[in-house]
């Protein structure tokens, strides 16, 4: 009964994002438009992506967004933070969509691992991550209350399967309202399993 509950519900959620497949593809193609990064200096990449059962994607050892993040490491030679849970998201993939419902409606903060060492020295951030339930995973929330990167250019992007970029925008305008927030970059996460297409015309298209 839960499994077809939270099958129902996701349903729900793609057919909407379906529903409004002309206004997305609009909505996409003005998000991904060319925005060069001027003063690119020192990069770094925050991201968070899951390994395991996924969406339309089956069971994957490396996540959607990792190889997003890989790429962009690659064209800019930035160093990599990936925001790892110190709670376990490893479980099927019905279970998960269920918990993350939950976390992201009680507006959890889950801790993570790790720590960078002297952001400070970044100017230019990529924070990237899988839309869960319209917006960036709830343990990507707790990195940014943790560090301030209200003094750089954030870049953001997305894996998706539907919802575009979301809310995960106008949500770290609001975590940093003094950074300078470029347009972000969305991508189909199936897509990015068969080339890198897109992602490396965005990248080019930023001046990398
Ligand atoms: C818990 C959960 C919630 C999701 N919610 C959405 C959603 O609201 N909209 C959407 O387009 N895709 C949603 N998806 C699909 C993922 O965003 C997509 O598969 C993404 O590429 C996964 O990236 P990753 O492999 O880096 O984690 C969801 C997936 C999971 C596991």
């Amino acid at each position: 009964m839960k499994y077809i509950k939270s099958l129902a519900i996701m349903i729900v959620c793609l057919l909407m994002s379906v529903s409004c497949c002309g206004q997305k593809i609009k909505l996409e193609t003005s998000q991904n438009k060319k925005q060069s990064v001027m003063n690119k200096g020192k990069v770094l990449i925050v991201f968070f992506s899951h390994a395991g059962e996924n969406y339309s994607v089956g069971n994957i050892k490396v996540g959607n967004t990792k190889l997003v993040a890989d790429e962009i490491q690659k064209f800019t030679g930035g160093d990599e933070f990936e925001i790892v849970a110190e709670k376990s998201y490893d479980m099927p993939y019905n279970e998960l969509i269920k918990l993350a419902k939950e976390e992201t409606q009680r507006d959890e903060k889950p801790a993570f691992k790790g720590e960078v060492k002297d952001i400070a020295q970044y100017d230019t951030v990529f924070i990237g991550g899988p839309v869960w339930w319209g917006t960036y995973p709830q343990v990507m929330f707790t990195f940014f209350d943790k560090y301030d990167l209200n003094d750089k250019t954030i870049i953001p992007f997305t894996t998706h399967e539907g919802s575009g970029l979301a809310s995960c925008v106008e949500d770290l305008k609001t975590a940093y309202p003094k950074a300078k927030v470029l347009n972000g970059f969305a991508v189909y996460g199936h897509e990015v399993r068969r080339n890198m297409n897109k992602v490396d015309n965005w990248l080019k298209g930023l001046g990398y």
